[in-house]
């Protein structure tokens, strides 16, 4: 062994330990070098048979190498430990995960599909319109002119264009009827608006799905099999179904129509001190429908003597009140993650 070659060793031995990457690696060179049967012990048993004249610069390099190499991996090792230290402390894998609740369907939303896939089922699809309507789609276009009583019962939100926050969901049967020539078949879902004072069942915002089923010898038969199948796939077979006379200018003759009480079964009698949700009467109303009056299909283009049709417009809220037993319409508004969790769908 000769100086120079036993300075290249150790040169070599000290960049490896400053190469290491782990406890390990580190652990790995010392025994290469100074464990018992590393180069170290070899070289200074070697030491004898060295050039007597080299002989002191190798001895004072091979204690070099074994002080030099032993603090430098010392040294790293406990950098080592104590950037684990800082790891381990900074990510504790023993504390519980952080807890993201999985949302649901708003029962609102949940109602108005299921409406969507039951009208699918009998060829109706989907229409849209805006919620800020003419004055003319929302009301005269539906032979409610300025004039007419019914609409004090539809005060709403007038912007300074003249334009509304639509009233019904009606609107939308004229743009549609506007759009297309018969035979028509859509359900329109969407928000509606009032100067509603709220309580527990009225909202300032609301929804309705309208119905436009405009055909040749459509008649009221037709109306009522199909609001009736609609109400036993939403409410289940028992539900019964009134209709009762009213007026609407835009249909003749006109109906509105109640949904036997989902909670007393329509037997208030029966249901041990009365029924909240019906008042006692075994019905809930849902809302209005009619044979759509011949005034609107002149408005649209339509001939009034060969057209005939029905529409509907049903209200969202009170659907799922019946369904759910909800009391009060605040309920579905305030976003409580403990009322809306027991309706999730
Ligand atoms: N638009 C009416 C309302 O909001 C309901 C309705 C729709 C009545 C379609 C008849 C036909 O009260």
């Amino acid at each position: 062994m000769k100086a120079d070659d036993l300075q290249a060793l150790k040169d070599a031995a000290l960049t490896d330990a400053c190469a290491a990457q782990t406890v390990e690696d580190l652990e790995k060179i010392r025994v290469k070098h100074l464990g018992r049967k590393g180069l170290l012990p070899e070289i200074m048993k070697s030491l004898k048979d060295a050039d007597p004249a080299e002989r002191p610069a190798i001895g004072r390099i091979a204690n070099e190498l074994k002080q030099e190499l032993a603090s430098l991996l010392e040294s790293r090792r406990a950098a080592f430990q104590a950037q684990t230290a800082c790891q381990t402390q900074a990510f504790d894998d023993t504390l519980p995960g952080q807890w993201r609740p999985l949302g649901t369907r708003h029962p609102i939303s949940q109602i108005i599909e299921e409406a969507v896939r039951i009208f699918a089922t009998l060829g109706f699809t989907v229409a849209d319109g805006p919620d800020i309507e003419t004055e003319y789609y929302n009301f005269d276009a539906l032979n409610t002119p300025g004039n007419h009583p019914s609409r004090d019962t539809q005060d709403t939100f007038w912007l300074e264009s003249g334009e509304l926050l639509r009233t019904q969901t009606s609107p939308v049967q004229i743009r549609v009827m506007e759009e297309q020539k018969p035979p028509v078949r859509i359900i329109a879902p969407g928000r509606c608006y009032r100067r509603d004072t709220t309580d527990a069942t009225h909202s300032s915002n609301f929804h309705q799905i309208e119905g436009l089923y405009v055909d040749r010898d459509v008649s009221m038969a037709d109306l009522k099999s199909d609001i009736s199948y609609f109400a036993r796939q939403m409410m289940g077979p028992d539900v019964k179904v009134r209709f009762r006379p009213h007026f609407f200018p835009f249909t003749e003759p006109s109906v509105e129509y109640d949904f036997s009480c989902h909670v007393c079964g329509g037997k208030p009698a029966l249901a041990g001190r009365g029924c909240r949700l019906c008042k006692n009467s075994g019905w809930i109303e849902i809302s209005g429908a009619g044979m759509v009056n011949p005034k609107v299909f002149e408005k649209v283009g339509y001939d009034p003597e060969t057209t005939t049709g029905y529409a509907f417009g049903m209200g969202v809220e009170r659907i799922a009140m019946v369904k759910y037993s909800i009391q009060d319409i605040r309920l579905l508004y305030d976003n409580d993650i403990r009322f809306l969790r027991q309706l999730s769908g």
